[in-house]
């Protein structure tokens, strides 16, 4: 089974699992506003902003595929970027 390192922590996850289903398999409950289990995937509110190491922009975990690089993908959603996008975000809303 693939595996991603979240905050530090090892996840594993299934094939074609977005980076929101595996952290939430982990128990990792990352904040979504327009996500809902029986609703298309349309990733437009970017509250679940994540940080995915070697990327250079904020990713929706709603909308990304967990994917196992080589050394493996990291992913940090608590940190200060990724907070203040959210409240960003959010007082826009
Ligand atoms: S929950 Fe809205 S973009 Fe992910």
């Amino acid at each position: 089974m693939p595996t991603l390192t979240l905050n530090g922590t090892t996840v594993a996850f299934e094939p074609g699992a977005t980076i929101l289903e595996a952290a939430r398999t982990a128990g990792v409950d990352i904040p979504t506003l327009c996500w809902y289990p029986k609703l298309p995937i349309v990733g437009n509110c970017r509250i679940c902003l994540v940080s995915v190491q070697g990327q250079g922009k904020l990713a929706a975990a709603c909308a990304t595929p967990a994917t196992e690089l080589e050394w493996q993908s990291r992913v940090q959603w608590s940190t200060l970027l990724v907070r203040k996008a959210a409240r960003t975000i959010r007082m826009n809303a």
